[in-house]
């Protein structure tokens, strides 16, 4: 018998066999909210766009968290002071509804920027403004936002960047189809930030570190840790959350001397070029 059903299966003509070479695959890639270059292979696209994706949803919270409460919100106090909301309503709005044909992340080093020590990626300023280079780094250091509020990651202690979504808001911002050259840097850290609300001073509506760590600290409070957070601090206070600022300042250090004229960081090692 089974002699014969292999004879049988060896004249079975070819074509009827389901091909077993080019199965078409099941899904279709991550759609992402804004255009990524070719020159991201499919994992770094992946990955990109995953990032990309949790950035809106990061500031798509943080509309909402103002629209529902307003100034009534004791984390909007905090980071706006008495300030208007529209302006920080707008300045959300435009990463979860503008146009994104303008914007372009890439994945090749055409400025030869990633070979420098602890570069994430950067601006590409005069040589290309719309465009935003994500270096290797990026894929192997930045988390996820399900790890909010985990892994010693605290508001006040740990850096913006620890979160890939807080990293590419601040980027999108340095973008002037998306910052419009009004949200820019006035304060630096968590404590910079709040003195610059302490003050209901107007920048503060429109400061890239404040518009980060507000989206963080209300992403914590109503997602992650509902009705808790994980804003740190003296409250709360362990060696666990002291080691991941101290390996991120080094990070910084190493990349200094290597930084061109139209280059800043800021704390943490987050490097812009104009
Ligand atoms: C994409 O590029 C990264 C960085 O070079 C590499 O680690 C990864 O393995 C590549 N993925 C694929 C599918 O080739
Ligand atoms: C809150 O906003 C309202 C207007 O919406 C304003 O009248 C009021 O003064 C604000 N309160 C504080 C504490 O800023
Ligand atoms: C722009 O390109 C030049 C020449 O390749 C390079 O020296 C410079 O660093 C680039 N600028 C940025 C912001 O990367
Ligand atoms: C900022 O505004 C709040 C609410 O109106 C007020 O209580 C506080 O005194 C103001 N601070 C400064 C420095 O003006
Ligand atoms: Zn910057």
């Amino acid at each position: 018998m089974q002699l014969l059903a292999l004879a049988l299966s060896l004249c079975a003509p070819i074509a009827a066999l389901p091909s077993p070479h080019t199965p078409k695959p099941l899904e279709e890639p991550i759609k992402s909210p804004f255009p990524i270059h070719h020159s991201c292979n499919a994992t770094e696209q992946r990955q990109l766009a995953t990032a990309l994706q949790e950035t809106v949803t990061l500031v798509e919270h943080a509309k909402d968290h103002i629209l529902r409460w307003g100034n009534e919100s004791a984390i909007y106090r905090k980071y706006f002071g008495d300030r208007p909301s529209l302006t920080a309503i707008g300045a959300y709005d435009i990463i979860v509804n503008g146009n994104p044909d303008n914007i372009l992340f890439r994945c090749d080093d055409p400025d030869g920027n990633c070979a420098l020590d602890g570069w994430g990626g950067h601006w590409r300023g005069e040589n290309a403004t719309d465009e935003t280079v994500i270096c290797e780094l990026s894929y192997t250091s930045r988390r996820y936002l399900s790890t909010m509020c985990a892994q010693g990651y605290t508001i006040s202690e740990s850096e913006t960047n620890t979160f890939w979504a807080g990293d590419l808001l601040h980027r999108l911002y340095h973008i002037p189809a998306i910052g419009q050259g009004l949200v820019e840097h006035y304060a630096d850290g968590y404590d910079g930030v709040l003195e610059l609300a302490e003050g209901n001073r107007t920048e503060a509506v429109h400061d890239s570190e404040t518009l980060q760590y507000f989206a963080l600290e209300v992403y914590a409070y109503d997602v992650a840790v509902p009705g808790v957070g994980c804003v740190g601090g003296e409250e709360d206070h362990s060696d666990d959350q002291t080691e991941e600022p101290a390996q991120d300042d080094q990070e910084d250090d190493e990349a200094e001397d290597d930084i061109p004229d139209n280059c800043h960081t800021h704390e943490g090692g987050e490097l812009h070029c104009v």
